[in-house]
């Protein structure tokens, strides 16, 4: 196959990461790039050889010539975007979360399926390296049966109340849906599908909390998989000082990624200790995009797909609706 010829809509924050990522894979091209900023459409297509700016995704589509779009835009342009795309039989990987609902999402899932064009949601935490690392431990036994599984990300979201992350129309949810959808996904991937999950969610951003409708800054939740391992994972936009870790308890290991500092060790039965697990330097977002492209061209079958995405937003959705008071 000749070059892939690429789409990439929106050039925000994840979209300039998407763009750089792209620049590293040597069978793509980004072709073409959408905001409905012009100016940043501009300048996004004047950083990459041959590429044209568009502030209309249904007009890009109708005049590129395109093999598969990028969409980096917020979540409530996730579905439209995505069924345009789908409409004109490209392959679509779709930021997180894949939509802002469960209805959204299976809509584009299906959409993808009755056309037969390849949909993936770009969680891009599952080809960072110690992921990697640590869910080989895990396929080959060494930790044992997992019994269970702590996640938290937090951080001092500033200025979040401006943003569209705050608003429940355009993002669907607040902490759980932008910032554990990975999460999520990290434990479906790990340990297992989830079978049962209920939550606790807080706002205490004064400034959210006067919007009608605020979503949630902070968010818990509890997670069961089948097999009986259990989960806890929590994020916060209102905690400055703040872990970011994945533990993972087996019966005869355990695995701790600490994105902190950026190290990650794994203890085994029998063991003298932690063992450090060596640091590398790929880059996720890059493994994702190159992924992406590998599938396409069918020289890799897909790490995870658009039916991934809609049960993490599944999942989250049963967590909202299981909340406690
Ligand atoms: N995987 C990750 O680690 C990660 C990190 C950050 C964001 N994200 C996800 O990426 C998506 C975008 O987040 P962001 O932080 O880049 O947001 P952002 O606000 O920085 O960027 C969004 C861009 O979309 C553009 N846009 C808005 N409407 C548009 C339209 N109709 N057509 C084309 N472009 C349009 C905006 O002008 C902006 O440039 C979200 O779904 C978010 O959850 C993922």
């Amino acid at each position: 196959m000749s070059i892939l010829r690429i789409g990439v809509i929106g050039c925000g924050g994840i979209g300039a990461v998407h763009l750089r990522s792209w620049a590293q894979v040597a069978d793509a091209q980004v072709v073409a790039v959408c905001d409905a900023d012009p100016q940043r459409a501009n300048q996004a297509a004047a950083a990459i050889q041959g590429a044209h700016a568009h502030t209309d995704f249904h007009e890009m589509l109708a005049n590129e010539q395109l093999d598969a779009v990028d969409i980096c835009t917020p979540p409530h342009l996730h579905t439209p975007a995505a069924l345009a795309a789908i409409g004109h039989g490209l392959a679509v990987l779709s930021e997180k979360p894949l939509a802002r609902n469960p209805e959204e999402a299976r809509q584009i899932v299906e959409a993808a399926e009755a056309k037969g064009t390849m949909l993936m949601t770009a969680f891009c935490h599952r080809f960072h390296p110690p992921v990697e690392a640590v869910k080989a431990l895990l396929d080959e036994g060494k930790l044992g049966r997992v019994v269970m599984f702590r996640n938290r990300f937090g951080a001092h979201f500033k200025g979040v109340e401006t943003r569209w992350f705050s608003d429940r129309e355009l993002a669907g949810g607040g902490s759980l849906m932008d910032t554990s959808v990975h999460s999520i996904d990290l434990f479906r991937y790990l340990v297992g599908e989830v079978t049962a999950v209920t939550g606790a969610f807080a706002t205490f951003n004064s400034t959210l909390q006067i919007t009608p409708g605020a979503v949630e800054d902070s968010a818990a939740i509890l997670l069961r998989a089948e097999g009986g391992a259990i989960g806890v994972i929590e994020s916060s936009w209102q905690t400055p000082f703040s872990a970011n870790v994945v533990e993972i308890y087996g019966e005869t290991g355990a695995a701790v990624i600490d994105y902190d500092k950026d190290e990650a060790r794994y203890q085994l039965e029998g063991g003298s200790g932690w063992v450090a697990i060596p640091r590398e330097a790929r880059d996720r977002f890059a493994e994702e995009v190159r992924h992406f492209a590998a599938v396409i061209r069918g020289e890799a079958t897909p790490r995870m797909t658009g039916r991934d995405g809609l049960r993490a937003v599944e999942i989250i959705y049963d967590a909202y609706a299981a909340s406690l008071p």
